[in-house]
């Protein structure tokens, strides 16, 4: 895409004057690239808006589905304070262990319960455990099971609980109803089932910076069944 250099170059910029240098996250970024992970770890300046939306809500328990090496559950653990915790669900036992060593390396690793094998699978077993409402659902694994994960973020959720999805753009396929992808396909269908679900009020903020053109969902589960305004 031609603008990329300066979106790259604005989210240095951003970087540089508004977040702290943290040598230990930089060197979870540095780990997660040199094990050859995809380069889908949120940006630095996206790990902050998830750290300030923790602080913003008082969020103290948090649902991640997707760990991937962990730098954005590093980003959430470090902002629910000493009683937070934060299950985090990915499907590659080697990304799990890269994972599991970040958390040692950024000191998190108390309050991160990673939980390896199929989501689905591990959402049912967390189920069987009748956990306490989470605060923050964070839904951002394989985006063809975007329908499932949003069923269980309800499913998990409360009256005021956060449900994000990320990397809802799709590189803009997300508006063609003619697509047959099946990360499209699962992202146009859960967002057609939080814009018909009664217990939803949400948005979706396109992005651009280091990581190209992107965007997120947000929703926040409403207390009575209706959208209100
Ligand atoms: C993709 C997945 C991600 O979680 C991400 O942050 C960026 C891209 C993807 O599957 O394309
Ligand atoms: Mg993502």
């Amino acid at each position: 895409m031609p603008n990329e250099k300066i979106w790259r170059d604005v989210d240095t910029y951003f970087s540089q004057s508004l977040l702290q240098r943290d040598e230990r996250l930089d060197a979870v970024l540095e780990a997660n690239a040199s094990a050859d992970l995809p380069a889908h770890d949120v940006s630095p300046l996206q790990g902050q808006f998830l750290a300030l939306l923790c602080q913003a809500v008082g969020a103290r328990r948090i649902l991640e589905i997707g760990t991937l090496g962990g730098y954005s559950t590093i980003w959430f653990a470090r902002s629910i304070g000493p009683e937070g915790c934060i299950v985090t669900m990915e499907l590659d036992p080697a990304r799990a262990d890269i994972a599991r060593k970040n958390f040692v390396r950024a000191a998190v690793a108390e309050c991160v319960d990673i939980r390896v094998g199929p989501a689905s699978e591990s959402l049912s077993q967390l189920s069987l455990e009748n956990p306490a409402p989470f605060d923050i659902v964070f839904i951002d694994a394989d985006k063809q099971s975007n329908p499932q994960y949003l069923r269980w973020a309800l499913h998990f959720s409360r009256a005021g609980t956060v449900i994000l999805v990320d990397n809802v753009v799709r590189g803009g396929a997300v508006a063609d109803r003619s697509s047959t992808d099946p990360s499209v396909v699962g992202t146009r269908f859960a967002i057609e089932l939080i814009g018909g679900e009664k217990r939803l009020k949400a948005t979706a903020i396109q992005t651009v910076g280091s990581k190209g053109y992107d965007g997120f969902v947000m929703a926040v589960v409403q207390k009575d069944n209706s959208k209100g305004q």
